[in-house]
């Protein structure tokens, strides 16, 4: 049997991260934030001063990303969430993201038997052939809602009726970009974690990865 991958996918603030973190943890596997990859592309472009809209040049910063940086602070800020929002669009930035995306799932570090993917076209792109997709959605005002009470968590200023608008922009481009657009892959399971917490999504999504672990073992046997 191959890897054990599993995909999230889903917009901004559904609550893939915590959700995929929890899943790597419960079934011991490695876990890739891919978000992290083109928030890191867009650290680095905002860095050398290039243009977010240059596709060649911030495709060039993509392809000498350092991995080692993926966990700094800097790629959190809305700043870099929205060049990070630009630059993804180019289709060259996400060929040259796409092999350390497919490495990771299908090579996962020793000691793991598979891995959790987060991202936007995890179950659709990067990964066709993974084990479980899981699509992982909430309504805007929820989604807006959480990303409202991380921002007042974190200590910044934050303007309610700007982080919603700015969510609805990014929903707008994740979906209707023409490279990889956010869509559900065929036989994906849609979460929608509207009116659930995070033990609630967690004990769902398990509920969903077990059932088709039980029947990919069974096709396989
Ligand atoms: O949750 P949020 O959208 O703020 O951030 P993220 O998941 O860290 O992703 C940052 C940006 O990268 C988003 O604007 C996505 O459009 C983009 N992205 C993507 O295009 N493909 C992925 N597989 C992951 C993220």
């Amino acid at each position: 049997m191959g890897a054990l991958i599993i995909a999230v996918d889903g917009p901004a603030a559904a609550g893939k991260g915590t959700l995929s973190r929890r899943l790597a943890t419960e079934y011991k596997l490695a876990h890739l934030d891919t978000g992290a990859l083109y928030r890191a592309t867009a650290r680095d472009v905002l860095a050398a001063g290039v243009d977010p809209a240059d596709a060649e040049a911030a495709a060039a910063i993509a392809a000498k990303l350092d991995p080692a940086t993926l966990g700094d602070p800097a790629l959190r800020t809305e700043a870099v969430g929205r060049v990070a929002s630009i630059v993804s669009a180019h289709p060259a930035v996400r060929a040259a993201l796409l092999e350390y995306q497919r490495n990771f799932a299908y090579h996962p570090p020793e000691g793991t038997i598979g891995a959790v993917l987060d991202g936007r076209d995890i179950g659709t792109v990067v990964c066709p052939q993974a084990t479980v997709k899981l699509f992982v959605t909430a309504s805007l005002e929820a989604r807006s809602g959480r990303r409202l009470r991380e921002l007042e968590a974190a200590g910044g200023p934050v303007d309610a009726a700007a982080v919603l608008a700015d969510m609805q922009a990014r929903d707008e481009r994740d979906s209707k970009r023409s490279s990889s657009p956010l869509k559900p892959a065929t036989d994906a399971v849609v979460l929608d974690t509207s009116g659930l917490d995070a033990d609630e999504a967690f004990g769902a999504a398990v509920s969903i990865v077990r059932a088709r672990i039980r029947s990919f073992s069974g096709s396989q046997a």
